[in-house]
């Protein structure tokens, strides 16, 4: 059993959009936290022997038919339980309580005033402001249950059995709406589960290195390297591991941003001191992708080369037995619901889909962390800025930001504006800050414009920034006009071939972040 992982907190997945961030808030607190489905086996759950355990909030009413139960298994193991919003009422429910829909529903901000002596709320102000959002409400607590807060709507916004352990908020501290939320958490891992602050970064290195060497042993291991956060992270910490055992192959398929190959070349093969492979595959990308401009054949055509080329080199190595993969916690979660079965590859990453033949073994080091996490464990080990705070990167790269025919002319065309953009964007700070996503994109449409005393006909740049946490839904940034005015200048000046800058201002949805 993984010490590092032992005496955490299971968080129970009831569907609510903020669970995964729960677990986040606990790992931020320096506690080991995972997300499991509700119905998963006892087993499963408790393989890591958690401290205790958190019902995350979800979209059901508790007394709707087929609405998600809780497991006998959990009262019974006297470790504490803490119920978040549709968790507290299932609780509620369970332990012989009543729950009812709420004559007004809750939205948005509340203020809770809780009572004295409660270790949940210990160290903290009497009053609280606290992010709400419920339909169904407690009624009446159960046996043994008492209010340890209010608010102006609930007369049991946070309620507690304290000889049992049992806890019901029924606000969301996971959310930073809810400014103390995230120090009730830590009064509940440390005042009432007794966790450690084991999960540090530093242990994480520690452990994830000893467990790479026993898994890996005297063979050989082999990174697609795609310059991402993702893989980078993964090459570093396996090469901390196993050094020259580790052989890493970088495609370059044209796709990339300015200096971008360079840049992930040099900081691998001379700073990292990592065995790497540059693969020059762009004039082959680019005669496949000649006269596709459909964006799905885009990706299809890169996808396959990809594996072609890659495989190809593979092929030429000796005695590859494991194949590393950046794969990270999000994606875990969303390929299998934090089930037991969850072992598949990221279905947009590129070196998903190799031939059978080559029949390598996984490893993916970082399948326990979040995005943030994979950050600080990058710095930690010495990767530069540029690379561990590098925005996501789609698998296609350019191709699916360059519309329409694709060729070189014209992704250096869309590079050399990406990079007037990214570059302000830095000066701003809002690159790393401000800003999720950030990039060009380059439209096979032509619109006439003045350019000295000359009428142009040239083609458009659109600039997109969009603010997200999770990707799936984003707002466009509301970029300062002074900055998004020295970016058009600067492209229609320094940019032979645009003429015309615009603004992208579509959320999503119903946009998607990407143009293709
Ligand atoms: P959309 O455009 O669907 O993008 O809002 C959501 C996120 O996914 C990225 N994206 C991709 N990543 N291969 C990838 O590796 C792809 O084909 C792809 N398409 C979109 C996009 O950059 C954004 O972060």
């Amino acid at each position: 059993m993984n010490k590092l992982k032992q005496g955490g907190i299971a968080v129970l997945d009831y569907g609510s959009q903020y669970t995964q961030l729960i677990a986040r808030r606990i790992r931020e607190l320096g506690v080991y936290s995972e997300v499991y489905a509700y119905d998963g086996s006892a087993a499963h759950i408790n393989r890591h022997d958690p401290a205790g355990f958190i019902l995350s909030g979800g979209p059901k009413s508790v007394y709707q038919a087929g609405a998600p139960r809780l497991q006998r298994f959990l009262l019974d193991s006297g470790k504490p339980v803490l119920g978040i919003c549709y968790g507290m009422q299932l609780l509620t429910h369970v332990l012989g309580g009543v729950v009812d829909s709420a004559s007004q529903k809750q939205y948005g901000p509340a203020t809770i005033t809780h009572t004295e002596g409660s270790p949940l709320f210990d160290n903290l102000p009497g009053e609280l402001d606290v992010w709400m959002s419920h339909g169904d409400r407690i009624e009446a607590p159960p046996a043994g249950f008492v209010a340890l807060a209010e608010s102006e709507n609930s007369p049991y916004a946070a309620i507690g059995d304290v000889s049992r352990q049992y806890y019901g908020v029924q606000f969301h501290p996971e959310v930073n709406h809810s400014p103390q939320g995230k120090d009730i958490l830590a009064n509940f891992l440390f005042e009432i589960c007794g966790c450690g602050e084991q999960w540090t970064p530093a242990a994480f290195i520690d452990d994830s290195v000893a467990s790479i060497r026993e898994t890996v042993g005297g063979e050989q291991v082999l990174l697609a390297l795609s310059g991402g956060v993702d893989s980078a992270v993964a090459g570093a910490l396996i090469h901390r591991a196993i050094g020259e055992q580790l052989t890493a192959i970088f495609v370059d398929h044209g796709m990339l941003r300015l200096d971008e190959a360079d840049d992930v070349i040099r900081v691998f093969r001379e700073k990292q001191e990592m065995s790497l492979i540059a693969v020059n595959a762009v004039e082959l990308f680019l005669d496949a992708l000649s006269g596709v401009t459909e964006p799905e054949a885009k990706r299809k055509t890169i996808g396959k080369l990809f594996i072609d080329v890659f495989s190809a080199e593979a092929r030429k190595l000796q005695d590859i037995r494991f194949l590393a993969q950046g794969t990270i916690y999000p994606d875990v979660i969303e390929s299998a619901a934090g089930s037991e079965a969850a072992k598949t590859i990221k279905s947009h990453h590129n070196v998903g889909g190799l031939p059978a033949d080559l029949n390598f073994k996984l490893i993916e080091p970082l399948r326990d962390l979040f995005k943030d996490e994979v950050r600080i464990i990058g710095e930690e080990l010495g990767l530069p800025e540029a690379i561990v705070w590098r925005q996501p990167f789609p698998g296609p790269g350019l191709a699916i930001r360059c519309l329409g025919e694709l060729n070189w002319e014209r992704l250096e065309k869309l590079r050399a504006a990406d990079a007037i953009f990214a570059s302000e964007l830095a000066s701003a700070d809002l690159l790393r800050r401000g800003t999720a996503q950030s990039f060009a994109v380059l439209l096979p449409v032509k619109s006439v414009g003045v350019m000295g005393d000359n009428r142009s006909y040239e083609e458009v740049i659109v600039l997109r920034a969009v603010t997200t946490d999770d990707f799936m839904t984003a707002d466009w940034a509301r970029l300062p006009y002074d900055l998004l005015a020295r970016v058009s200048a600067r492209i229609v000046n320094e940019v032979a071939g645009i003429n015309r800058v615009a603004y992208d201002i579509t959320s999503k949805p119903p946009g998607t972040i990407e143009w293709e």
